[in-house]
Parts: C-alpha cells; sequence; structure tokens
C-alpha cells in the first residue's frame, strides 16, 4: 500500500505575524482560496492514495486544528508528538507505526505548508518515484530546477549518466552557505531538494537504524504498541528524549542510496512574502489586499487587516503591512533576513 505522510508541525517562523504559535502557517488560507495549505496538501495526495492511508503527523497542540480542518480523518490517523523534534523523529514515528503493519508499504512524506497548481503533472512525477522506490533500498525525493541562490533549502547533484528518469543522487548539501549556493547554481548541476520523500519503509528504517541508530531504537522499541491504547503514552515517553534532527542533515547527506527524480510541476514553500506576493492574484497595482484599506498610490505590495481599525495606506511601493489584533506590522516586504530578526525579539509568543 501507499500510504501519504504529511509533516504538519512546523512553526512557520517566516510568516509572522500571520503565522502563529497557536497557528502557523499551514493551517491558515494564506493563498486566500478559502482552504488552508493543509487542506489543499492532503487535497492534492488523493490522487497518489486513498484518504484511509493518509497520515498526519503534528504537535498535540494542532490535533484539534488537523481535526477540525480534515475531518474525513480518523483520529488513529493523526500522530501527535509531545515536543518538537525536527522532521527525522516525525518521519521515524510513521514509518515505524506503518512498518508495523505493512511491512511491504511505500511511504510518500510531504510537508504541510507547500504550493502546487499543477495537480496532475505532481501526480506522474509522484507516481513515477512510487514505482522506482517499490521494493528497493532507493531513498527518492523530488527535485526543482533551482531559480535563485536560496540558503534555506537542500541541493542535489545527480548522475547526469544514469538511465531512467530516477537518478543516483552523487551529493546532498542541506543548507549551503550563500557562496556555495551560487557556486551550485551556476554550475547547472544541482536541483533543489522539494522536500518530498518517497522511500519504501524498509527502506527509510534500514537508514535509521545505520545513519540515526538511537530514533530507530527508540520506535523499534513500540512494535507491539502501536495501534493499541498504548501507543501515545510510549511516544510521550520516548518523543522528548529523541535528538532533534531533520531528515535532509540526518539522512539525506550521508546515505549512499538517495536517489531524485526531477518535478516538472511548478513548485512553492512559500519561503517569503515575496514569494507569496508572486503567486498571489493581484490588483491592477499589483497589490495584495486581504480586509479593508483605503489605499492611494500604493503597489506591489502585500496588506492584510485582520483588526477592525480604519486603516488608510499611502505611497507605498514594495511593503507588507499587517495589522493584527496584536501587532501592527510596517516594512519592506523582500527582506527575509529581518523577519529572523523580528521573530527572534518577540519570541514568537505571540
Ligand atoms: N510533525 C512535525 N514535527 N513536522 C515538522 C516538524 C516537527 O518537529 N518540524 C518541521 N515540520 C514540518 C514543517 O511543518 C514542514 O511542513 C516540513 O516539516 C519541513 O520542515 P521545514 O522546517 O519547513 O524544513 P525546511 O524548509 O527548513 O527544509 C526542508 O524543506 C526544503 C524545501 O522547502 C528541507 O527538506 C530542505 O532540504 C528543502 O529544500
Ligand atoms: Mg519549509
Amino acid at each position: 500500500n501507499v500510504h501519504i505522510v504529511i509533516m504538519a508541525g512546523g512553526v512557520g517562523s517566516r510568516f509572522w505575524p500571520y503565522s502563529r504559535n497557536a497557528k502557523p502557517k499551514q493551517f491558515i488560507d494564506v493563498l486566500g482560496v478559502g482552504k488552508s495549505l493543509l487542506q489543499l496538501t492532503y487535497e492534492r495526495f488523493l490522487s497518489v492514495s486513498n484518504k484511509d492511508n493518509v497520515i498526519v503527523v503534528t504537535n498535540h497542540d494542532y490535533a484539534g486544528l488537523v481535526k477540525e480542518q480534515l475531518p474525513d480523518l480518523s483520529d488513529h490517523q493523526i500522530l501527535c508528538e509531545p515536543s518538537r523534534r525536527n522532521t527525522a523523529p516525525c518521519i521515524a514515528y510513521a514509518a515505524y507505526k506503518i512498518h508495523a503493519k505493512d511491512p511491504n508499504a511505500i511511504m510518500v512524506v510531504t510537508p504541510a505548508d507547500h504550493v502546487v497548481f499543477q495537480y496532475e503533472k505532481f501526480a506522474n512525477v509522484a507516481q513515477q518515484a512510487i514505482d522506482a522506490a517499490n521494493g528497493t533500498d532507493k531513498i527518492v525525493t523530488i527535485g526543482i530546477k533551482p531559480t535563485r541562490p536560496e540558503t534555506g533549502y537542500g541541493y542535489i547533484q545527480y548522475m547526469e549518466k544514469e538511465k531512467g528518469v530516477v537518478k543516483k543522487v552523487k551529493t546532498f548539501t542541506e543548507k549551503p552557505e550563500l557562496e556555495l549556493a551560487k557556486t551550485f547554481l551556476e554550475s547547472g548541476d544541482f536541483v533543489w531538494n522539494a522536500g518530498i520523500f518517497v522511500w519504501s519503509t524498509k527502506a527509510i528504517t534500514n537508514a535509521f537504524k545505520e545513519f540515526l541508530p538511537d530514533i530507530a531504537e527508540s520506535f523499534a522499541e513500540g512494535e507491539d504498541l502501536y495501534y493499541t491504547n498504548e501507543e501515545q503514552v510510549f511516544i510521550d515517553k520516548i518523543y522528548p528524549a529523541c535528538e532533534s534532527i531533520s531528515i535532509d542533515y540526518g539522512i539525506l547527506e550521508k546515505s549512499p542510496n538517495v536517489h531524485v527524480i526531477e518535478g516538472d510541476f511548478d513548485w512553492s514553500d512559500l519561503g517569503s512574502w515575496d514569494s507569496l506576493h508572486d503567486l498571489r492574484d493581484k490588483d491592477d497595482d499589483q497589490n495584495v489586499v486581504d480586509g479593508d484599506a483605503l489605499m492611494f498610490d500604493c503597489k506591489n505590495s502585500i496588506v492584510k487587516v485582520e483588526s477592525n481599525r480604519v486603516v488608510i495606506l499611502d505611497d507605498l511601493d514594495g511593503y507588507l503591512v499587517g495589522d493584527f489584533k496584536d501587532v501592527l506590522i510596517v516594512c519592506k516586504k523582500d527582506n527575509e533576513a529581518k523577519f529572523r530578526d523580528y521573530v527572534a525579539k518577540v519570541k514568537l509568543e505571540r
């Protein structure tokens, strides 16, 4: 069986104050289409497998939001983490649980907060990855043609000469420094890691044993407890002790079995306000406006008004204006690095 695992436990700090601790970006309708990113992700994957084989892994705190937004899912399809330990433990939990019942399972892992519009192209690539991973020890990831020296992504160099669409990976470099990212981009040999992974549960549990043995051992101990009343107690006990590490640093950079298939679909991980502005429908002045604001001579801006104040904006070009009940932010929308500073200062408490 093909199992879909949606990772929905991140905090989406780059989209603060839109994305909050209490309601991170994956649970918000950032595109203005009436559905959250999680709901869109779920829909997209229904053409890859059926709803009974979908699992959402999230923090305890967000289980209620997941249930509310995806009422089709039963409780046992929502896996709850007691603490944040990044993506490796999250994936290990899902992998060991699925493997306990379905040892020949294929697992497709996806972030909950990405945007893909071309569903059909996407489903085709996913299917090819599934075919390649089925019954093998291949760890397959989807690659995206890079367009800028983004330092927040993984960079993949693969064996050009390999036959077939799924190619063996030569090097995987997670979040390189800017200079290195520039070199990768200029060489033309690299693709971005989309963060969508396909593998058999056999392959990934073997990789955990080899590269993250402590995590492997912890989750293997639960073999008889998954799908029982004791599962949550067991997870709550072992989870906080797990190393906090991403799957990219923990396994993708290390395993010799990593393969990549290039995705020809449009893709965005909505990493910045600029990328959101690119994706959204805009008015004649290239503004994206959610809520009510009186605007004079404003262009290329994102405006979001959630308060009930009268908001008047004049002569803004390339700004983000967010007027929330408890936060007012006015800043240039293209300065990603500064957003990290803002968030650090307010500590995401709000
Ligand atoms: N359940 C759970 N628990 N989910 C988590 C956790 C966690 O502790 N931490 C992160 N996630 C979820 C996030 O919500 C997101 O959907 C996904 O896992 C990926 O985590 P990010 O924190 O967004 O990773 P990243 O963007 O820095 O890097 C990854 O994605 C890039 C592409 O967007 C890497 O895979 C990069 O290599 C890749 O290029
Ligand atoms: Mg991300």
